[in-house]
């Protein structure tokens, strides 16, 4: 059989709601042309992000019931420790409420001023949480992986000739830890190769320096490691999983990615001095050790997502259904970046609106396009979000993120014809201009209008 198909039926819908043009254009006005600022109800398809928007199983609402509310050594808190051992094979696990809560821990005890943090390319927190400590996070990915066009299966993987040249260059002892992004969702969601991370370890030993993960989407860089990398397609998720984890000394994940829930994290660690300071941290702003910000009933959904996220079906269709879209996209001549990633389609939005100059916000306007045209909600990842002050990001674009187990077929056909019907019009994208800006992190809240 061709066609692959979601490996799971629809026991509770949602209903979504398409608005007027007319309404739209009132709404857009409203928002001051900020997606961030429209009600999600008057989004028809939500391509945000496919962080904590997954669909929960039957057995996750189960677990969801079966959640044991205990402040402390609550029965979920066990079968969450053991699932995360299990899979990953670390010692100590600490539940924090999402992500850049395990960073933030992470950075508060091994960041500060001088300090020098590489990764192949820093996530906005990861990032930010590095240089509230006064360090500095710098991204080493390869020279591929900066080229949209370029097909490497392997786009997320460390330049090994400049990580050696930081460390060099800066000292071993001004870089406290080093990090690796899997997949690498600034770069496009690209995975990062088993070989890849091998090396990389060795250079950490090499010089004795801590070697961490930040592991969102672990199960998703599983797969594409057993499809594209030679020698690993006869093995299990599961192993490949274990194999990654094994070469690290921690990791920070975010669960409303792979963990898929809607909330929650995890801090990885094997060291116990850095265990014992950052549960003191931990219980400082998340909570007690066994929920870290959590409820008993978040640890459960967690736990059984951990365990539904590395059956293979599941895995097949997630990265092929990713895949669809950017093929279409592509057949169709709108340029994305290449190979499609894992969790996102990103669309090249300067070559998509080459009439647009990036001092007008190319990525915005698109992704405004997009919102008049369709109601779809997508992110512009440009120089509205990376372009304040006198930074000049490399590329504009506009990522399509993928919920898990949210939209169907049909929606994604939807969206590929939205898409190609606004490009056929693009000559009428028009650029925006901002009228208000907060001091950082501009994209979440600046106002825009149309120049
Ligand atoms: N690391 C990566 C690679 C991420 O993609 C994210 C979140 C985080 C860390 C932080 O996790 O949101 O749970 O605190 N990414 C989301 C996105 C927000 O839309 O890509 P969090």
């Amino acid at each position: 059989m061709k066609t692959i198909i979601e490996p799971f039926r629809i026991k509770v819908v949602e209903p979504i709601r398409m608005t007027t043009a007319e309404e739209r254009e009132r709404i857009l006005h409203e928002a001051g042309f900020n997606l961030f600022l429209v009600h999600a109800d008057d989004v028809l398809i939500d391509l945000l992000t496919d962080s904590g928007t997954g669909a929960m199983s039957s057995e996750q609402w189960a677990g969801i019931m079966r959640g044991d509310e205990s402040y402390a050594g609550a029965k979920s808190w066990f079968v969450l420790q053991e699932r995360v051992q299990e899979i990953t094979g670390f010692p100590h696990v600490l539940p924090t409420h999402q992500g850049r809560a395990s960073e933030r821990i992470l950075f508060e005890l091994l960041g500060g001023a001088g300090k020098i943090v590489p990764n192949n390319n820093h996530f906005d927190t990861t990032r930010a949480n590095i240089e509230h400590t006064g360090a500095q996070a710098v991204d080493l990915v390869i020279e591929e992986g900066r080229q949209p066009t370029n097909r490497h299966p392997f786009k997320g993987n460390m330049d090994l000739g400049r990580l050696e040249n930081l460390i060099k260059e800066a000292g071993r002892d001004r870089i406290p830890v080093v990090m690796m992004t899997i997949t690498n969702n600034s770069g496009g969601g690209q995975p990062v190769s088993l070989e890849n991370l091998r090396a990389v370890r060795e250079i950490c030993d090499e010089h004795k320096l801590p070697f961490f993960l930040d592991a969102c989407r672990f199960a998703e860089n599983a797969w594409f490691i057993k499809q594209r990398e030679p020698g690993q397609q006869d093995r299990g998720v599961r192993e490949i999983v274990r194999d990654v984890f094994s070469l690290a000394d921690g990791a920070t994940i975010s669960a409303k990615k792979d963990g898929l829930v809607n909330i929650g994290g995890l801090l990885l660690l094997r060291d116990e001095e850095l265990v014992r300071q950052a549960d003191e941290l931990l219980i400082l702003t998340e909570g007690f050790i066994t929920y870290g910000g959590l409820a008993g009933r978040d640890l459960e959904a967690m736990a059984q997502g951990l365990e539904e996220v590395v059956h293979e079906d599941y895995l097949q269709y997630r990265i092929r259904s990713t895949a669809y879209l950017g093929e279409r996209l592509l057949a169709a001549g709108i340029q994305i970046v290449e190979p499609p990633g894992g969790h996102a389609i990103y669309v090249d939005a300067r070559a998509f609106c080459p009439h647009v100059p990036p001092e007008r916000f190319p990525g915005q306007a698109l992704v405004i396009a997009l919102y008049r045209h369709a109601g779809i909600r997508a992110v512009e990842i440009g120089s509205v979000m990376f372009g304040q002050g006198s930074n000049t990001p490399a590329m504009e674009l506009v990522r399509l993120a993928i919920p898990r187990r949210v939209y169907t077929q049909s929606h994604i056909d939807y969206v590929i014809e939205a898409i190609i019907e606004v490009h056929q019009q693009r000559d009428r994208i028009r650029g925006l201009e901002i009228t208000w800006e907060p001091p950082s992190l501009r994209h979440f809240t600046a106002r825009f209008r149309e120049a």
